[in-house]
């Protein structure tokens, strides 16, 4: 693995690139919020984020800095697990998508692949419940509990900072 990177995240200028991904250490949620909003200002139409990691990760956490990196307020990102798709509008479409409820399958069902595509940014929470249609031109975001803060391990097919 490429960009090993132990210290809080600062600008690195940390490249996560087609050869490699790059791995971030993130000590509280104060530092998941920056590595959100530094990820999120480089997103562009049409890219899907897929956030994998166990309950509590931290990804609805991200998905709120995104959200904040793209004029939507944060309080409008709910983990409500009962919604699937929940649309929000700033500078750009923004669906969050949530597939937790997912464990017996039915992503078919969902309409998800309506988000793909177009101009908005799908990021996917539990994305391993979808990936029979999530497409693989994505960013995929690995989040690891540590015993203090989270590890971050992104991979992109484009060049992201961090
Ligand atoms: N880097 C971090 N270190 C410690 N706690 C964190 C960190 N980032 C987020 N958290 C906390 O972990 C929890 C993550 O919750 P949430 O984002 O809802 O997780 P998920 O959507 O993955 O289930 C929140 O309580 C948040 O404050
Ligand atoms: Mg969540």
């Amino acid at each position: 693995m490429q960009n090993v990177h132990k210290k809080n995240i600062q600008p690195t200028g940390l490249v996560c690139s087609q050869s490699g991904q790059v791995r971030l250490f993130a000590e509280d949620e104060a530092a998941t919020l920056k590595i959100g909003k530094q990820l999120g200002k480089q997103l562009k139409p049409g890219d899907i984020v897929c956030l994998y990691g166990c309950l509590g990760a931290g990804k609805t956490t991200l998905t709120k800095a995104i959200a904040l990196s793209l004029d939507i307020p944060e309080r409008e990102i709910t983990s409500a697990s009962f919604i699937i798709i929940a649309e929000h509008y700033g500078s750009l479409p923004l669906y969050h998508v949530d597939l937790y409820r997912l464990e017996n399958g039915g992503v078919e069902d969902t309409g998800i692949e309506d988000c793909f595509g177009n101009d908005g940014i799908t990021v996917i929470e539990w994305p391993e419940r979808g990936e029979s249609i999530i497409p693989s031109e994505r960013i995929n975001v690995r989040i690891k509990i540590e015993q203090v803060g989270r590890i971050f391990e992104i991979e992109s097919p484009r060049p992201l900072y961090f």
